[in-house]
């Protein structure tokens, strides 16, 4: 059906009686001034028409367009004033169901070990993921042809930089950052190229290190047998310390804690290497250190009894959801 424009203004107000919500005054513009509107497809034509014609025919256009959009306003002003006194509000309508979400287990026990090693005056450092060999390796007494390197199964980005292989890194950071003494604690996310249902490519590391005055290798035991009693909340884990080697160490160690009858491997640790606090320059004869560094996931695997280290990394809801009580304190 041709529609003639000299009756658009007719046709709109016969619309807008029917309108009584703003959503319906919506629809009416659509069908008039939308797209394909119906004045739309008017002002589409004209291309139809000669030079002459043309302009007479778009001044009319706009005339109606002009008055059409003035009656929409009008009606759109006069639905806000009566909806405003018809609104009703239902105070006594549940509120809507707000799915909380929960705690990664990993970022609940960064927290709780944070919490533990606070008590004990350390300070939580950060430091960075992209890491050069110096700060990974060589400041930690790693030297270039260390056999140690390959253990380490780097991610390198190019031949300067490499994805920091542990936490280990942090402890040259904080030393090169201020004067002894020194409690650190740095979490972290760590990667190496290895990947099964007990490794992942990145996973998380915390380190610990501790350096002052007569720091000996018993106030490193003393501090790590209290942690395992805080985090498990038990008293009676037994633990022990099997002699170990890392290069930025010396002596070191690595910590077992009994779990279901069997002796299972925490930690690393040890005393820091003379050499690793001369890198910082840090008089060895002066100051002494311990450092730990321990793996999260495998703290979390054994809080919440977890199998497979990949449900970290999954983001299941099912499995996430299960964390949804536990409070980061
Ligand atoms: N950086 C060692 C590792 O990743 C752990 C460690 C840290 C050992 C500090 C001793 C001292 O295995």
């Amino acid at each position: 059906m041709d529609i003639n424009h000299t009756d658009l203004e007719y046709l709109l107000k016969e619309d807008l009686k029917s309108c009584n919500k703003e959503h319906d005054l919506l629809q009416v513009k659509s069908k008039y001034l939308g797209k394909k509107g119906l004045l739309t497809s008017l002002f589409a034509s004209i291309k139809k028409l000669n030079q002459e014609e043309r302009k007479k025919f778009g001044v009319e256009l706009n005339n109606v367009k002009n008055t059409l959009l003035l009656l929409l306003d009008k009606k759109l002003d006069s639905l806000k004033v009566t909806n405003q006194s018809t609104i009703k509000i239902d105070l006594d309508v549940p509120p809507r169901h707000h799915n909380n979400g929960s705690h990664h287990p990993i970022s609940l026990v960064i927290k709780r070990i944070e919490n533990i090693f606070l008590k004990y005056g350390f300070d939580i450092h950060d430091g960075p993921e992209i890491e050069t060999e110096h700060y990974n390796f060589e400041s930690l007494n790693i030297g270039d042809n260390h056999p140690a390197r390959d253990m380490h199964d780097t991610f390198y980005l190019n031949n300067k930089l490499l994805l920091r292989t542990h936490t280990s890194s942090v402890q040259i950071h904080a030393m090169e950052n201020s004067a002894p003494p020194f409690r650190v604690l740095a979490p972290g996310r760590v990667y190496r190229c290895d990947s099964d249902p007990t490794h992942s490519p990145m996973f998380h590391q915390i380190e610990g290190l501790c350096v002052d005055t007569d720091i000996t290798f018993s106030n490193l035991k003393w501090i790590l047998n209290n942690f395992i009693s805080d985090f498990f909340d038990n008293k009676n884990i037994k633990t022990r310390f099997r002699p170990s080697y890392f290069p930025f160490t010396e002596p070191s160690a690595e910590m077992d804690i009994m779990f279901n009858n069997k002796w299972l491997e925490v930690l690393g640790c040890g005393m820091v290497h003379p050499n690793v606090l001369k890198n910082v320059n840090i008089d060895s004869k002066k100051y002494s250190g311990f450092a730990f560094g321990l793996g999260i996931e495998r703290f979390a695997m054994l809080a919440y009894q977890i199998k497979d280290l990949r449900v970290f990394f999954e983001n299941d809801i099912n499995f996430l959801e299960q964390f949804k009580n536990i409070r980061l304190s």
